[in-house]
C-alpha cells in the first residue's frame, strides 16, 4: 500500500488548505451565500421515508465496508440496506456483492452470527447451511448434493443473484438492487484521489459497533456537516482542540470534503506534508453521499454508515480504523482509550443523544421547518443533495427555495 506522503496532495484538497489558511489569516470564516429551511417533514414523513428507501438507498452506491474487511477467499454478510447481502473475495482480488439467499429454497448461505457486528469468514467457497449448495465466491453454482434427483432444472440459472459492486479509495460499495455495473471511482468525483492521499486503503479495523437508535438518518447526517455547534455541544471533550467553526468545504458532485479548523492550525501553520500533518490543523470530514462519513482524528479514522431500517431509526454503523503500523498489543490499551472516549462520549452521548433528542421534540409540532444560517450551508446542500436524487417526486415540503451556493464565500 502506498504511503500517503509520496503521493502528491490532489489539487482540490491542496486548495481547501490554502482556504484554511486564508481563513486564519484572515479571522474569516467562510459562510454560505444564503440562510435556508429544511422541512421538519423529511424526519417523520413515511412517504418520504419510503421515497428515500425506493430512489436513494435502493438505487445509489452505498459504502457497505472498508476495503480491508474483506480478505481475499472470505465472505462478509452485509444487512443493513434492509436486505441480506454478503460480500465475497475470491482469489481474483475482486470485491462483489450477492443476495446472501441460496437458489434452492432461500436460506440465508453466511450468517451474521450473533448480535456483534458481522466480520469476514474465510472461505473457499459459500456453502448452504440447509441442503449444501455450493457456491463458488463469483456466485456459481457448484455442487448440489444429490444433483440427479434435481433433472429438469437447469443449473445454469441457479447461480447467485449478483449486486452491482465495486471499489475505490479503501471502500467497498453496493446497490440494493441489480442492475447496471457502475464505477466506484467515476461516483466519488475525485473524492478517492483525497482518500488514496490520506491513506484509507491501507486502514485496518479496530473496532465496530452497529447499533440502532430512535433518530432519523439523516439527523446525524446533519450533525455532521457543521463545525457550528462544536463550541457547545462538545465544550467539555473535543472543542478545547477546535477553533470556533472555522470550516472551509468543497463539493464533489453530492459529496462534501471538509476542514474542520484546529486551534493548532492557529499557533504554527505550515503545508502538512502527510496526513498526521493535516490531521494536526484539522479534521478532515468527508460525506460519501447519502449515508457514509469518514472523519480523519490525529492518528484514527472513523468510518461511520448511517442507515435507515425505519423513519425514526437510524442504524449507526463505526468502524474505528487504525493505521497499520500501529497494531499490536502494544497499542490496544491506546486506541481503546481513544475508541471508549469517541464512540461512547462525544457520539453517542453527544452526537447522538442529541439527534434522539431532536426526533423526539419532532411529535411536539414546536418547527415545521429548521432554520439554517450560514454556518451550516453543508446540512442545506445536502438536503439538496436528497431533492435532486429523488428527481423531484419530495413529498411537497418547505425545502430552501434556491440551492445553497455550491462554493462557499471566499474570505477577500
Ligand atoms: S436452501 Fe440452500 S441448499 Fe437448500
Ligand atoms: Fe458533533
Amino acid at each position: 500500500m502506498s504511503n500517503p506522503s509520496t503521493i502528491p496532495m490532489p489539487a482540490t484538497l491542496a486548495d481547501l488548505v490554502h482556504r484554511l489558511d486564508q481563513a486564519r489569516l484572515s479571522g474569516t470564516r467562510e459562510e454560505g451565500e444564503e440562510v435556508g429551511t429544511v422541512s421538519t417533514r423529511r424526519y417523520t414523513d413515511p412517504a418520504h421515508w419510503q421515497q428515500e428507501q425506493a430512489a436513494l438507498f435502493g438505487q445509489w452506491p452505498i459504502v457497505a465496508a472498508h476495503s480491508s474487511e474483506l480478505a481475499k477467499e472470505s465472505a462478509l454478510p452485509f444487512d443493513a440496506l434492509g436486505v441480506p447481502i454478503v460480500l465475497t473475495r475470491a482469489a481474483d482480488g475482486r470485491a462483489r456483492a450477492f443476495l446472501n439467499v441460496c437458489r434452492h429454497r432461500g436460506m440465508a448461505l453466511v450468517s451474521a452470527g450473533g448480535p456483534e457486528p458481522a466480520k469476514a469468514k474465510a472461505c473457499k467457497a459459500l456453502v448452504c447451511p440447509y441442503h449444501a449448495w455450493t457456491y463458488e465466491l463469483d456466485g456459481r453454482l457448484r455442487h448440489r448434493l444429490h444433483a440427479q434427483t434435481f433433472d429438469g432444472f437447469d443449473p445454469a440459472t441457479l447461480n447467485l443473484v449478483e449486486l452491482p459492486c465495486d471499489e475505490a479509495g479503501g471502500l467497498i460499495f453496493v446497490k440494493r438492487t441489480p442492475g447496471a455495473a457502475f464505477s466506484a471511482a467515476a461516483f466519488l468525483q475525485g473524492l478517492d484521489a483525497h482518500l488514496q492521499w490520506m491513506g484509507l486503503p491501507g486502514m485496518t479495523v479496530f473496532r465496530k459497533v452497529d447499533r440502532v437508535y430512535a433518530a432519523n438518518w439523516k439527523l446525524t447526517v446533519d450533525a455532521f456537516l457543521e463545525g457550528y455547534h462544536i463550541r457547545v455541544l462538545h465544550r467539555e471533550t473535543i472543542y478545547p482542540f477546535f477553533a470556533d467553526a472555522y470550516t472551509v468545504n468543497l463539493h464533489a458532485g453530492p459529496h462534501q470534503d471538509s476542514l474542520v479548523a484546529r486551534r493548532a492550525a492557529f499557533e504554527a501553520f505550515a503545508p502538512p506534508p502527510d496526513r498526521y500533518a493535516l490531521c494536526k490543523l484539522a479534521t478532515p470530514t468527508q460525506l460519501v453521499f447519502p449515508n457514509t462519513f469518514l472523519i480523519w482524528h490525529p492518528d484514527y479514522v472513523s468510518l461511520i454508515g448511517m442507515f435507515s431500517p425505519a423513519v425514526d431509526q437510524v442504524r449507526w454503523v463505526h468502524t474505528m480504523l487504525i493505521p497499520p503500523d500501529r497494531t499490536g498489543e502494544d497499542w490496544n490499551a491506546h486506541w481503546e482509550k481513544t475508541f471508549q472516549l469517541i464512540e461512547q462520549t462525544v457520539f453517542q452521548q453527544e452526537d447522538i443523544a442529541t439527534a434522539v433528542a431532536i426526533q423526539r421534540g419532532l411529535a411536539s409540532g414546536a418547527n415545521t421547518e429548521f432554520h439554517l444560517g450560514r454556518l451550516e450551508h453543508g446540512v442545506l446542500r445536502f438536503h439538496r443533495g436528497i431533492d435532486d436524487a429523488l428527481g423531484g417526486t419530495l413529498v411537497p415540503c418547505s425545502a430552501p427555495a434556491r440551492p445553497p451556493s455550491a462554493s462557499a464565500r471566499r474570505p477577500s
